[in-house]
């Protein structure tokens, strides 16, 4: 199987290093191609639960000679879904796939106009990752990665990525109600990400600060409220608990959306909570705890020079 990962980030690094343990042929792309270069020649370098170990992965920022590819792996921030797309549909061959395990809500339709809803298979992944530095990541977590379509079809394509990335070591499962999922996920982002991002706090504390684990669960209620107004029947009976379990479970982690402005980077807070507060306006149910923290860390990136978006 010939897979490209696009995207060098801390999940791009470590799905491209796991999956060089297995016979499958792997290209990481980096548009960047001074940092590809560096990568290449040092290898990908990860630390943490996995123990301290390197992969020899081939990185390129030149993607004309890559070939026909069996699946894309999509590694990039949501925010640039769609300026990656360019790159994706010239690396798409008739028979490639198309994989994003990205946080948020958006990326699917994104890259179903651009590159054709039959090639797109969407997911979650609860590995937890942080990038120390070029090709350097700290592999904060172990956790399931579970794929499907959002039409519930199964291609035989669909087996055999669950099939390598077993093989790899990722525990990775195939669902048939992948929008459940996806919105699921949501719910542990919404109340996760922005609160972890404002207070600096690491997942476990958002819990054990009494006033922070309050907004946590008015967040959390909120997105509920709208879920459930758009019909969706999410993965688990009780919200409250699973997102709180979630941080427990991954108390080390520094999240996404807190590596993101520890690293003055624009954040994913669109694709997370500002869909909530999008559709809470449209089916007008109130999230003023979401719109709340969509312009708190708006107001965070605006302090490290991004402009408002
Ligand atoms: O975005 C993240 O950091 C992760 O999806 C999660 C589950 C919140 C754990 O840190």
């Amino acid at each position: 199987m010939k897979i490209a990962i696009v995207g060098p980030g801390a999940m791009g690094c470590l799905f491209a290093a796991f999956l060089s343990k297995t016979d499958a042929d792997i290209v990481l792309i980096d548009k960047d191609s001074q940092r590809a270069e560096k990568i290449n020649q040092q290898g990908i370098i990860v630390e943490g639960v996995s123990g301290s170990w390197q992969a020899k992965v081939k990185v390129t920022s030149d993607i004309k000679d890559i070939g026909a590819l069996d699946l894309i792996l999509l590694c990039v921030k949501s925010y640039d879904t769609k300026s990656a797309c360019a790159q994706v549909k010239l690396l798409a061959g008739e028979n490639t796939l198309v994989l994003t395990l990205q946080n948020g809500i958006g990326n699917i339709e994104i890259l179903g106009e651009i590159i054709g809803q039959d090639k797109i298979i969407a997911g979650i992944t609860n590995l937890g990752s942080t990038l120390i530095g070029f090709g350097h990541i700290n592999h904060a977590g172990f956790g399931e990665t579970i794929i499907g379509r959002m039409d519930n079809k199964l291609p035989a394509g669909m087996r055999s990525i669950r099939e390598v990335f077993n093989k790899a070591g990722l525990d990775t499962r195939i669902s048939r109600d992948i929008k459940g999922l996806l919105w699921s996920k949501l719910v542990i982002n919404a109340g996760i990400n922005p609160l972890s991002a404002i207070t600096r706090l690491k997942n476990g504390r958002l819990v054990e600060a009494e006033p922070a684990r309050k907004i946590l669960r008015e967040t959390v209620t909120e997105v509920v409220k709208v879920i459930k107004r758009k019909r969706i029947k999410l993965i688990f009976d009780d919200p409250l608990a699973k997102v709180e379990a979630v941080c427990e479970a991954t108390a080390g982690n520094v999240s996404s959306m807190l590596q993101d402005v520890l690293n003055n980077k624009r954040t994913e807070i669109d694709f997370i909570n500002g869909v909530v507060v999008r559709m809470a306006q449209e089916l007008g149910v109130p999230a003023p705890v979401n719109s709340f923290l969509v312009e708190l860390v708006k107001t965070i990136e605006i302090s490290y020079g991004l402009s408002l978006k």
